[in-house]
């Protein structure tokens, strides 16, 4: 058994950056069919980046997903950098007049895989046996098994390559270049059921080591741990973890985190990755397959709604002309911003954790730097209007 589709626009990846597309799509009259290699379950049990730009949230009311981030999401004003135990209040409203949203990566995919299926959108999630076709030509497409078992082919006059760091579709973008790095540190995730200990997020810049203090809601919090790539952690006690989390953080104001039952623990690489050109012919890269950032900017996942913004709108009129050339500006306008976020991420990274042969001079010229950055109002401006999200005019949207 076997069936053909044809769609306007097929969509490989239904992650968060597809499934706005997706949406966007819609909302401007055109098809699309989306199909992801994991199941729904499987991507909203992926726990991922937790903050949102002001200017993402607000996609998701724009283009009709949900307001469910009014209720159960967070304003933050704000975030605390601490030094050696000393706490540094990043305020963003003071600063540059905005505010973040603490809501999940997990709440958007449930947010934007709901609004599909209630506008009776084309998504199919746990195929496998993807292969490309004809990328390269008027009529790309793609073959797969769907979750039933029955091989399927989807034919489309455009392709969008949003299946992340693992992508097989940057391969359909030919003389691609891919600039690449990697740190000698990782993340040690975990998720607790504890009590909120503050009402923002930490980073922790300790002798120690790095540790991130998120949360998710009154009574699960998410907190992150530099160690090395090596380290086993998942071997560590629930005690000796909170005691390296509470080492991270302490300091002369007596502040002590509020523990409790660890119930998930995960190792997060950190990467820097950009492909470029994101767009060739009738295929557009958006979000992780075009570049990937490391977590400590929180920048991930705004960055691929950012995509989305830009890259929708051509896409739709390009699907109504069925013309390629409508697409022409999206990697002008997408590359400067990603690497203007690449730049931002790789600078909070290597402010913020210590090298594993971090020397002496080494590690008093990055206090240096932090020093400078955090002990004068123009420094915490620059940080804050980054974190914060930059304006619309100088992202390009
Ligand atoms: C998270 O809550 O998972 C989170 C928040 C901020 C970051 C990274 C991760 O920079």
């Amino acid at each position: 058994m076997s069936e053909t589709t044809r769609t306007q626009v097929l969509i490989i990846g239904a992650g968060p950056a597809g499934l706005m597309i997706s949406q966007m799509l819609h909302n401007r009259g055109v098809e699309s069919v989306a199909i992801d290699i994991r199941t729904r379950e499987e991507i909203e049990n992926t726990h991922r980046a937790g903050i949102l730009e002001a200017k993402a949230v607000r996609m998701l009311e724009d283009e009709n997903v949900s307001q469910r981030f009014r209720t159960d999401g967070y304003e933050h004003d704000g975030t605390d950098i601490r030094v050696r135990g000393i706490s540094n209040r990043i305020s963003f409203k003071d600063l540059v007049g905005a505010s973040v949203w603490l809501y999940p990566q997990t709440d958007v995919f449930i947010d934007l895989a709901n609004a599909r299926e209630r506008d009776g959108g084309d998504v199919r999630f746990g195929v496998s046996d993807v292969e490309l076709l004809d990328g390269d030509s008027d009529n790309p497409g793609v073959r797969f098994t769907d979750a039933a078992g029955t091989t399927q082919e989807v034919r489309a006059d455009f392709v969008v390559g949003s299946d992340g760091s693992r992508s097989i579709c940057r391969a359909l973008i030919p003389g691609a270049t891919q600039y690449f790095r990697e740190y000698p540190f990782a993340w040690f995730g975990i998720m607790a059921e504890a009590p909120m200990s503050y009402d923002e997020l930490i980073y922790a810049s300790s002798d120690r080591g790095f540790a991130l203090i998120s949360q998710r809601t009154p009574t699960v919090q998410r907190m992150y741990l530099q160690c090395n790539p090596s380290d086993d952690m998942h071997n560590w006690s629930e005690d000796q973890l909170w005691d390296e989390f509470q080492a991270r953080v302490a300091g002369p104001d007596g502040f002590e985190l509020k523990t409790g039952p660890i119930f998930e623990r995960t190792l997060l690489p950190f990467r820097s990755f950009v492909q470029q050109p994101m767009q060739h012919g009738r295929v557009s890269l958006a979000g992780d397959a075009a570049h990937t950032v490391p977590p400590t900017g929180a920048r991930g996942l705004n960055l691929a709604l950012s995509d989305a913004r830009v890259l929708a709108p051509r896409l739709a009129e390009a699907a109504k002309a069925n013309d390629p050339a409508k697409l022409a500006d999206y990697e002008e306008i997408a590359v400067k911003r990603v690497w203007r976020a690449q730049n931002f991420s790789y600078w909070m990274t290597t402010m913020l954790h210590s090298l594993p042969d971090e020397n002496p001079f080494d590690r008093m010229r990055r206090l240096g730097e932090l020093e400078m950055v955090l002990g004068h109002e123009s420094g915490r401006r620059h940080l804050a209007e980054a974190y914060a999200g930059w304006p619309n005019e100088v992202d390009g949207l």
